[in-house]
């Protein structure tokens, strides 16, 4: 797993940017034109460029031509499920706690947003195994992956039905995204170590209630938090400084809660509690 970061690279995902800042992702191949707007460019003509330049089409229109950052690719991505956007990823991956060596199981993959947050989180001597039932969208997940962070040894994609079983033991962190965790409970449960984090992402508080008094019944979950983050841009130029007139309002709820470890049961010999 590497990110690039000298001259640009063919095959690479470049972003261009117009004067508005508007994005446009394409991926640099060879011999092929890329068109944007009322023009193109050759793809020949930009591989091997340091990232930064002004680049003019054939209609003469400029662009900034960088790499795109992991917040600017994911929302660029083609995809047929709803990713989770950067603003929920980076509070995933922090109150999650994803740290570098950690082993960790993922519960449906979409268009492989969390995945890469993930991957560039635990690094190299991480390991992350994702389960996702739908064939085309791991298939689509694994070259959105690729695109980004090429080669990904660290990470098992599973086309598996996360409710059939989920088999790894002793994992560090779990996150589920799919519409009913709390399904998932005991599965999860079975899979983390004592200590271990959960991470939930969910689009109403109707699941968030559900999952909550669920993990509440039960003796395997504690220390459940639950919030949601807002983000709001500014427009700032030197006679206009205000927010943008438009925001997203809702995305998600994150929850997060640990896996309690249990003292030996009646007639074993247990330390004191302190
Ligand atoms: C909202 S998407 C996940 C998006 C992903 N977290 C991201 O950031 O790109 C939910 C995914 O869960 C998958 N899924 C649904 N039920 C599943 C199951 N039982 N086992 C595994 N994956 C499942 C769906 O096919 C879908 O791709």
């Amino acid at each position: 797993m590497k990110r690039n970061s000298g001259r640009l690279q063919a095959g690479e995902a470049v972003l261009f940017i117009d004067r508005k800042q508007r994005e446009y992702m394409r991926q640099l191949a060879p011999g092929k034109r890329i068109h944007i707007r009322n023009g193109f460019f050759w793809a020949d003509h930009l591989i091997g460029l340091a990232e930064g330049h002004t680049v003019y089409n054939s209609a003469g229109e400029a662009f900034v031509l960088v790499r795109p950052t992991i917040a600017q690719f994911i929302p660029n991505l083609p995809r047929q499920a709803q990713p989770i956007y950067p603003k929920d990823i980076g509070p995933i991956l922090l109150w999650g706690d994803f740290f570098p060596g950690a082993h960790v199981v993922e519960i449906g993959v979409g268009p492989g947003a969390l995945s890469m947050g993930i991957l560039q989180a635990i690094g190299p001597e991480g390991r992350l195994v994702s389960y996702e039932v739908r064939s085309d969208f791991a298939a689509r997940a694994r070259q959105n992956v690729e695109l980004l962070l090429g080669p990904v040894p660290h990470w098992q994609l599973k086309q598996a039905d996360a409710f059939a079983g989920i088999e790894e033991r002793n994992v560090d962190r779990a996150v589920i995204d799919l519409p009913e965790p709390w399904l998932l409970l005991a599965q999860v449960a079975a899979a983390l170590r004592p200590g271990g984090v959960l991470v939930s992402y969910l689009p109403t508080v109707l699941q968030v209630k559900e999952l909550v008094d669920q993990m509440r019944s039960g003796a395997e979950f504690g220390l459940v938090q639950v919030f949601e983050l807002l983000q709001r841009f500014w427009h700032v130029e030197e006679r206009s400084m205000r927010p943008e007139h438009r925001m997203v309002a809702h995305t998600g709820f994150i929850v997060t809660a640990r896996r309690l470890a249990h003292l030996p049961g009646p007639g074993a010999t247990a330390p004191p509690l302190r």
